[in-house]
């Protein structure tokens, strides 16, 4: 089959990824696991930046949000009360020809068409197709249970069977009483936990983008009844302004309003933040107004009252909770693909050429060279400053830019590279998208200043050594 620009832009996307120890896939010696990857030591880096910025502006800089960090595993009774059990899975339908196995949903909107509900559950149009061989013959939609299963203690029977959670909003919303008793909030107040979430998903895909081992960033902001609509709008208004924070362009954000009638039945509002990638527009978030929904089940399912008494007015009610949920490795998806740019610059100054943006596939045209360059925002890049002496056969060189190093170092993560030409050095570090780069030459020797080199313009600045870390402070904020 041919490959769509997007296809390629995401295979170039993929292989630096791999190419630069952002994303591994999972036990690739063996082949790879569908659905599972690793972060090498990029990508944990950046990842540890996504989790950093979501919890300062969730939990740091709101005094009526704390923290959780609940179990993976938990009681299975929770995932009956959730819904969960008997209720997650998608109907999904297998391609009698070439065995492939699609979410009939998502299969019937590619083709433009609306997957039918019956009485008994769901059917397919007459004229859908097998998306890889083009065969009709396709099974029936049959339901797919998503819940990863496994079993506490020795004996694997129905009595140790337990779940691993396929969201870590129900180990807020079992917490909610002992939370609130320990830490002296009062209704508006939210619980926000970082964690891994996991689900069988049907079709892994998109990279990263659909696993089946994820992590999740959710925040279930509990408040009195009346009062959603109020806090829906804030929350969605906080999380659009932290991902143009963090580098997303408003331009590729989107507001997805789900119809009232394809809310889910406890639902009064639901908002997808989507972001446009290479493959298209995509789910990023949903921030959801779930009403009362998920303590009214525990409390009728664990015995255990969930009421909430206001301290002024004596009013007990069941809390309503806004959920803005977020995936980090989509987020982390969303960032490089943002952030990921090829150019071809003119070799010489004085050719007379424009720098041209390059075409995905295609070699730099003669008089050019190719740059790639991830332009992640400051707070993001995982490297901020890249340290580099001149040459590396120059004890007096090594020695004075290892001691800016490990000053720098023990500010911000920096890297060191001694090897090859500074070109080369600078492009390297462009690739993984350090905003900075120190080059420390003979003249640093006589007057204590150094090359100072922006990733993005590639211009370079000559700057006193002992007024660098201000500098880099004021750049890096
Ligand atoms: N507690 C609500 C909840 O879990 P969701 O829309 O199913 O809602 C929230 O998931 C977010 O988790 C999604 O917006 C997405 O960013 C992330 N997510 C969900 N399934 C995922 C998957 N299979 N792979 C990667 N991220 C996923």
């Amino acid at each position: 089959m041919k490959k769509t620009k997007a296809t390629k832009l995401m295979d170039a996307i993929a292989s630096l990824c791999k190419r630069r120890g952002f994303i591994f896939q999972s036990s690739d010696i063996y082949g790879g696991i569908a659905g599972f990857w690793d972060y090498g030591p990029l990508g944990t880096e950046l990842k540890r930046n996504i989790r950093e910025s979501w919890w300062k502006s969730i939990v740091q800089t709101h005094e009526n949000v704390v923290g959780l960090d609940s179990s993976i595993i938990m009681h299975p009774r929770v995932w009956e009360a959730s819904g969960h059990i008997g209720g997650f899975s998608d109907p999904m339908v297998d391609c009698k020809s070439c065995k492939k196995r699609f979410k009939a949903d998502g299969l019937c909107e590619e083709q433009g068409e609306d997957l039918i509900t019956t009485e008994k559950g769901f059917a397919l149009p007459e004229n859908i197709k097998c998306p890889n061989c083009g065969s009709r013959e396709l099974t029936e939609p049959r339901d797919f249970d998503l819940m990863f299963k496994t079993f506490i203690g020795p004996v694997e029977d129905d009595s140790a069977r337990a779940y691993l959670r396929p969201e870590t909003a129900q180990g807020i919303f079992t917490q909610f009483s002992n939370v609130l008793a320990t830490s002296r909030q009062k209704i508006p107040f939210g619980i926000a936990q970082i964690g891994k979430a996991f689900r069988n998903e049907i079709n892994p895909r998109n990279f990263t983008f659909r696993s089946r081992e994820f992590e999740q960033m959710e925040l279930e902001f509990f408040v009195e009844p009346g009062t959603s609509e109020k806090w829906h709008t804030y929350w969605l208004e906080e999380r659009l302004k932290w991902y143009e924070k963090v580098g997303l362009s408003s331009d590729n954000i989107h507001k997805d309003v789900h119809p009232k009638d394809k809310l889910a039945h406890y639902a009064t509002a639901c908002v997808d933040v989507a972001y446009d990638f290479p493959f298209g527009r995509q789910e990023l978030e949903g921030v959801a107004a779930r009403g009362c929904f998920d303590l009214t089940q525990h409390q009728e399912c664990s015995g255990k009252s969930l009421e909430y008494t206001d301290q002024e007015t004596n009013e007990r009610y069941i809390p309503h909770v806004i959920e803005p949920s977020a995936g980090v490795d989509r987020i982390a998806l969303a960032l490089i693909c943002e952030a990921y740019h090829v150019e071809w610059l003119p070799k010489k100054n004085d050719s007379g050429l424009e720098p041209l943006e390059a075409e995905p596939g295609l070699r730099a045209p003669d008089g050019y060279e190719e740059r790639t360059v991830l332009r992640f925002a400051p707070t993001i890049a995982p490297i901020k400053v890249a340290v580099f002496p001149l040459l590396k056969n120059k004890p007096e060189l090594v020695s004075k830019a290892r001691e800016l190093f490990e000053q720098l170092q023990a500010i911000w993560p920096c890297f060191w590279d001694q090897t090859g030409a500074i070109g080369r050095r600078y492009r390297r570090q462009d690739e993984i998208g350090t905003p900075y780069a120190v080059t420390i030459d003979f003249d640093t020797l006589e007057d204590n200043t150094i090359t100072l080199r922006e990733r993005d313009s590639m211009k370079q600045i000559r700057v006193p050594i002992n007024e660098l870390i201000s500098i880099l402070s004021e750049k890096l904020k």
